[in-house]
Protein backbone atom coordinates (compact mmCIF):
# COMPACT_ATOMS: atom_id res chain seq x y z
CA UNK A 1 0.00 0.00 0.00
CA UNK A 2 2.52 2.25 0.29
CA UNK A 3 4.24 1.54 -2.93
CA UNK A 4 1.09 2.44 -4.19
CA UNK A 5 0.68 5.67 -2.50
CA UNK A 6 4.18 7.03 -3.57
CA UNK A 7 3.55 5.73 -7.35
CA UNK A 8 0.42 7.15 -7.57
CA UNK A 9 1.78 10.61 -5.66
CA UNK A 10 4.62 10.79 -8.67
CA UNK A 11 1.53 10.10 -11.34
CA UNK A 12 -0.35 12.88 -9.94
CA UNK A 13 2.45 15.15 -9.74
CA UNK A 14 3.74 14.39 -13.15
CA UNK A 15 -0.20 15.26 -14.75
CA UNK A 16 -0.66 17.91 -13.15
CA UNK A 17 2.66 19.66 -13.04
CA UNK A 18 3.79 22.31 -10.28
CA UNK A 19 0.18 22.33 -9.05
CA UNK A 20 0.56 20.30 -5.58
CA UNK A 21 -2.92 18.46 -5.59
CA UNK A 22 -3.46 17.05 -1.99
CA UNK A 23 -3.98 13.83 -2.13
CA UNK A 24 -6.60 11.99 0.38
CA UNK A 25 -5.87 8.38 0.37
CA UNK A 26 -7.72 5.46 1.41
CA UNK A 27 -7.81 4.12 5.19
CA UNK A 28 -8.51 1.45 7.37
CA UNK A 29 -8.37 -1.92 7.75
CA UNK A 30 -5.74 -3.06 4.80
CA UNK A 31 -7.67 -6.71 4.90
CA UNK A 32 -11.22 -5.21 5.15
CA UNK A 33 -13.89 -7.43 3.87
CA UNK A 34 -15.98 -4.33 2.27
CA UNK A 35 -14.29 -1.48 1.08
CA UNK A 36 -16.35 1.62 0.46
CA UNK A 37 -15.82 3.90 -2.73
CA UNK A 38 -17.04 7.86 -2.70
CA UNK A 39 -16.96 10.24 -5.12
CA UNK A 40 -13.40 12.32 -4.08
CA UNK A 41 -12.93 14.51 -1.13
CA UNK A 42 -14.19 17.60 -0.30
CA UNK A 43 -12.79 20.59 2.21
CA UNK A 44 -12.86 18.88 5.50
CA UNK A 45 -11.67 15.32 3.88
CA UNK A 46 -8.39 17.57 2.03
CA UNK A 47 -8.25 19.63 5.69
CA UNK A 48 -7.33 16.55 7.37
CA UNK A 49 -6.39 13.94 5.02
CA UNK A 50 -9.22 11.55 5.60
CA UNK A 51 -11.99 10.36 3.56
CA UNK A 52 -15.42 11.01 4.78
CA UNK A 53 -15.42 13.17 7.00
CA UNK A 54 -16.93 16.17 6.97
CA UNK A 55 -20.88 16.45 6.84
CA UNK A 56 -21.54 13.27 4.17
CA UNK A 57 -18.75 11.77 6.43
CA UNK A 58 -20.87 12.24 10.04
CA UNK A 59 -24.15 10.75 7.45
CA UNK A 60 -22.07 7.48 6.68
CA UNK A 61 -20.90 7.37 10.21
CA UNK A 62 -24.54 6.87 11.68
CA UNK A 63 -25.76 4.50 9.36
CA UNK A 64 -22.65 2.50 9.35
CA UNK A 65 -23.35 2.62 13.68
CA UNK A 66 -27.25 1.48 13.09
CA UNK A 67 -26.35 -1.55 10.86
CA UNK A 68 -23.28 -2.55 13.47
CA UNK A 69 -20.73 -1.93 11.16
CA UNK A 70 -17.45 -0.89 12.67
CA UNK A 71 -16.02 1.74 10.25
CA UNK A 72 -12.53 1.23 11.89
CA UNK A 73 -12.87 -2.43 10.14
CA UNK A 74 -14.15 -1.12 7.13
CA UNK A 75 -11.62 0.70 4.23
CA UNK A 76 -13.21 3.92 2.66
CA UNK A 77 -11.77 5.29 -0.26
CA UNK A 78 -12.31 7.52 -3.29
CA UNK A 79 -12.57 7.10 -6.86
CA UNK A 80 -11.05 10.45 -7.36
CA UNK A 81 -8.05 11.21 -4.75
CA UNK A 82 -8.10 15.05 -4.62
CA UNK A 83 -10.85 17.76 -4.65
CA UNK A 84 -12.07 19.07 -7.27
CA UNK A 85 -12.83 22.51 -6.99
CA UNK A 86 -14.05 25.85 -9.04
CA UNK A 87 -14.36 29.15 -8.35
CA UNK A 88 -17.97 30.22 -7.10
CA UNK A 89 -20.13 33.19 -8.67
CA UNK A 90 -19.14 34.66 -5.17
CA UNK A 91 -15.28 34.39 -5.40
CA UNK A 92 -15.04 31.61 -3.24
CA UNK A 93 -13.27 28.11 -3.83
CA UNK A 94 -16.12 25.38 -3.47
CA UNK A 95 -16.54 21.67 -4.67
CA UNK A 96 -17.55 20.50 -8.10
CA UNK A 97 -17.96 17.32 -9.77
CA UNK A 98 -15.37 15.32 -10.92
CA UNK A 99 -14.89 15.26 -14.41
CA UNK A 100 -14.86 12.20 -16.82
CA UNK A 101 -10.75 12.55 -17.57
CA UNK A 102 -10.44 13.17 -13.58
CA UNK A 103 -12.03 9.76 -13.22
CA UNK A 104 -10.40 8.15 -16.01
CA UNK A 105 -7.14 8.69 -14.69
CA UNK A 106 -7.82 7.30 -11.18
CA UNK A 107 -9.85 4.43 -12.14
CA UNK A 108 -6.58 2.32 -12.89
CA UNK A 109 -5.47 3.17 -9.52
CA UNK A 110 -8.70 2.82 -8.14
CA UNK A 111 -8.92 -0.86 -9.51
CA UNK A 112 -5.18 -1.49 -8.19
CA UNK A 113 -6.47 -0.23 -4.90
CA UNK A 114 -8.91 -2.86 -4.95
CA UNK A 115 -6.81 -5.28 -5.87
CA UNK A 116 -4.01 -4.82 -2.75
CA UNK A 117 -7.20 -4.55 0.05
CA UNK A 118 -9.04 -7.68 -2.06
CA UNK A 119 -12.49 -6.95 -0.43
CA UNK A 120 -15.90 -9.78 -0.26
CA UNK A 121 -17.87 -6.69 -0.98
CA UNK A 122 -17.46 -3.48 -2.64
CA UNK A 123 -19.65 -0.84 -1.98
CA UNK A 124 -19.87 2.47 -4.13
CA UNK A 125 -21.17 5.08 -3.05
CA UNK A 126 -23.20 7.29 -5.08
CA UNK A 127 -23.22 7.49 -9.11
CA UNK A 128 -19.32 8.41 -9.79
CA UNK A 129 -18.22 5.12 -8.62
CA UNK A 130 -20.82 3.28 -9.70
CA UNK A 131 -20.33 4.18 -12.99
CA UNK A 132 -16.92 3.96 -12.82
CA UNK A 133 -16.58 0.29 -12.41
CA UNK A 134 -19.91 -0.94 -14.01
CA UNK A 135 -19.64 0.96 -16.78
CA UNK A 136 -21.77 3.78 -17.73
CA UNK A 137 -25.55 2.53 -18.24
CA UNK A 138 -25.28 1.58 -14.14
CA UNK A 139 -27.61 3.94 -12.38
CA UNK A 140 -28.03 4.09 -8.62
CA UNK A 141 -31.32 4.37 -8.98
CA UNK A 142 -31.95 1.32 -10.06
CA UNK A 143 -28.68 -0.65 -8.62
CA UNK A 144 -29.13 0.33 -5.24
CA UNK A 145 -29.65 -2.14 -2.64
CA UNK A 146 -28.60 -5.00 -5.06
CA UNK A 147 -25.94 -7.52 -5.31
CA UNK A 148 -23.97 -6.98 -8.76
CA UNK A 149 -20.20 -9.03 -9.97
CA UNK A 150 -17.05 -7.33 -9.34
CA UNK A 151 -14.45 -9.47 -10.88
CA UNK A 152 -15.98 -12.51 -8.29
CA UNK A 153 -15.89 -9.85 -5.82
CA UNK A 154 -19.61 -8.63 -4.42
CA UNK A 155 -20.41 -4.63 -5.71
CA UNK A 156 -22.75 -3.49 -3.24
CA UNK A 157 -24.29 0.05 -4.90
CA UNK A 158 -25.85 2.63 -2.28
CA UNK A 159 -26.67 6.15 -2.72
CA UNK A 160 -23.91 8.79 -1.46
CA UNK A 161 -23.94 9.67 2.01
CA UNK A 162 -24.38 13.67 0.91
CA UNK A 163 -27.75 13.22 -1.34
CA UNK A 164 -29.07 12.51 2.20
CA UNK A 165 -28.28 16.05 2.95
CA UNK A 166 -30.23 17.13 -0.35
CA UNK A 167 -33.16 14.78 0.03
CA UNK A 168 -33.89 13.61 3.18
CA UNK A 169 -37.05 11.05 1.95
CA UNK A 170 -33.97 8.90 0.78
CA UNK A 171 -33.13 8.19 4.25
CA UNK A 172 -35.24 5.22 4.87
CA UNK A 173 -33.91 3.74 1.42
CA UNK A 174 -30.90 4.21 3.07
CA UNK A 175 -31.70 2.57 6.05
CA UNK A 176 -32.98 -0.29 4.37
CA UNK A 177 -30.16 -0.89 2.19
CA UNK A 178 -27.30 -0.90 4.39
CA UNK A 179 -29.48 -2.87 7.08
CA UNK A 180 -29.01 -5.25 4.25
CA UNK A 181 -25.55 -5.16 3.37
CA UNK A 182 -24.60 -5.72 7.56
CA UNK A 183 -26.44 -8.89 7.21
CA UNK A 184 -25.38 -9.99 4.07
CA UNK A 185 -21.69 -9.41 5.75
CA UNK A 186 -23.02 -11.06 9.07
CA UNK A 187 -23.45 -14.25 7.00
CA UNK A 188 -20.03 -14.34 5.77
CA UNK A 189 -17.85 -13.74 8.72
N1 LIG B 1 -17.74 12.85 -0.45
C1 LIG B 1 -17.04 11.86 -1.02
O1 LIG B 1 -17.45 11.30 -2.02
N2 LIG B 1 -15.92 11.50 -0.46
C2 LIG B 1 -15.45 12.05 0.64
O2 LIG B 1 -14.40 11.65 1.09
C3 LIG B 1 -16.20 13.07 1.23
C4 LIG B 1 -17.35 13.45 0.67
Amino acid sequence: MERFRAELRAFVDGIYEGEKKVLVFGEGDRRAPVMLIGEAPGEQETLQGRPFVGKAGKNLDEFLEIAGLDRKALYVTNTVKFRPTKISAAGRTVNRPPTQEEIRLFLPWLRREIGLVSPMCVVTLGNVPLKALAGRKAVIGDAHGTFLDLDGAALYPMYHPASLIYNPSLKDVYRADILRLGEWLRKRL
